[in-house]
């Protein structure tokens, strides 16, 4: 099954809460997400039973990779089970989780025993201080640090942290990043800030491009560009030249992938959402809680996919194509 611009459907990224305990400056600014802001009531978010079958039927239509997501993943409750069930519909699936760590603690040991394989945290700064600025609340980056680490030892292996990077406001701590991640052997993403969602004030001069990023790190480690894993990775990769550790650029600002991009999203109230920078979506729960057959579903999601053609972020970089109204990074996930 292919889309209007020939892209396979293969990936499907789920956000299973649009609540964040973090409240990220470019995500979700505290002073418009604080104690008044309405999050989603539990019976407007998917259930996992809901998850479950819609994951059933992605991974028919091809789906062999599903990343659950936020908001932050770690604070819907019980989520381990949610990963039991995806894990035992097919074991080949590769079943990921980006979280903002600060659970991670806590959990780690619970999400490898239920058949989690791998793990993305999201790490903007070692300093505290600029990590505070950035997450939004009073929290201690060391507490995240431990989540890592106890990943580690409940034994995650290639743990991918991603770093968006702003000018002028974390980029000083590019090395720290580096040295952090090539000692503990973990692979760090250095993301280029976007135009998500409504809320980040985005503008072009505070994105700092991976180029520049390359530069700034090759002054203290050589490194070498290595082939993507698979062709629709959004990260382009590079190993140091001392042949310890690994380096991934996404640069969906300076360099946009949309060619090759075999990603869809589910929103934590059930919509099928096939581009990041969507203003709509297909509402699947509606379906979910009709009468309709897993094989309505499955030729829903069909007909949307084939008449695909976002290319958000090629269509930015050719200042065309502004949409209005995005769905926001939290309420689809990363
Ligand atoms: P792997 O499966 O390990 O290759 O992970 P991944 O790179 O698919 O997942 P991850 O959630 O870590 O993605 C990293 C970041 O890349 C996301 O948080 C987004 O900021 C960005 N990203 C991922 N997919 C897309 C996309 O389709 N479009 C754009 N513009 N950015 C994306
Ligand atoms: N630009 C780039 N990355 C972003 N993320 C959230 N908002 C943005 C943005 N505006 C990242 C988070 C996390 C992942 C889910 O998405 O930092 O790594
Ligand atoms: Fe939460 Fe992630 Fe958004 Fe930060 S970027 S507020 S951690 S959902
Ligand atoms: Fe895919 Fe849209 Fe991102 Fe382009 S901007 S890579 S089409 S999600």
């Amino acid at each position: 099954m292919k889309d209007k611009l020939n892209r396979k459907l293969t990936d499907l990224r789920i956000s299973v809460t649009d609540r964040c305990n973090f409240r990220c400056r470019y995500c979700m600014p505290e002073e418009l997400y604080g104690e008044a802001y309405e999050f989603l009531k539990k019976d407007q978010v998917l259930s996992f039973e809901e998850i479950v079958r819609l994951t059933k039927i992605f991974i028919k239509l091809g789906v062999n990779k599903v990343r659950l997501t936020g908001g932050e993943p770690l604070v819907r409750k019980n989520i381990e089970t949610l990963i039991s069930s995806i894990s035992s519909l097919d074991e080949s699936v590769d079943l990921a989780m980006t979280t903002n760590g600060y659970l991670l603690n806590k959990f780690a040991n619970i999400l490898f025993s239920s058949g989690l394989k791998r793990l993305t945290i999201s790490l903007d700064s070692l300093d505290n201080d600029i990590f505070q600025k950035m997450s939004g609340k009073k929290f201690n980056v060391d507490d995240v640090l431990m989540g890592i680490s106890s990943a580690k030892k409940a034994g995650f292996k290639n743990i991918k942290i991603n770093s968006v990077i702003k000018k002028g406001i974390n980029d000083e701590g590019i090395i720290d990043l580096v040295d952090y991640c090539k000692r503990e052997g973990h692979i760090l993403r250095f993301i280029e800030y976007m135009d998500v969602g409504t809320l980040n004030s985005w503008n072009r001069g505070s994105v700092l491009d991976s180029k520049k990023i390359i530069d700034i790190i090759s002054k203290k480690y050589p490194i070498h560009p290595v082939s993507k894993n698979y062709s629709s990775e959004v990260a382009d990769r590079y190993k140091f030249d001392d042949g310890e550790g690994e380096l991934g650029f996404i640069s969906s600002v300076s360099n946009p992938f949309c060619m090759s991009c075999t990603r869809s999203r589910i929103t934590a109230d059930g919509k099928f959402v096939t581009c990041l920078f969507s203003n709509k979506g297909l509402d699947l729960k509606k379906h979910l809680r009709s009468r309709a057959t897993d094989e309505d579903i499955l030729n829903l999601i069909s007909e949307n996919w084939l008449i695909r053609n976002d290319q958000y972020s090629l269509d930015r970089s050719l200042e065309k194509g502004k949409v209005k109204d995005k769905i926001e990074m939290f309420q689809l996930g990363g």
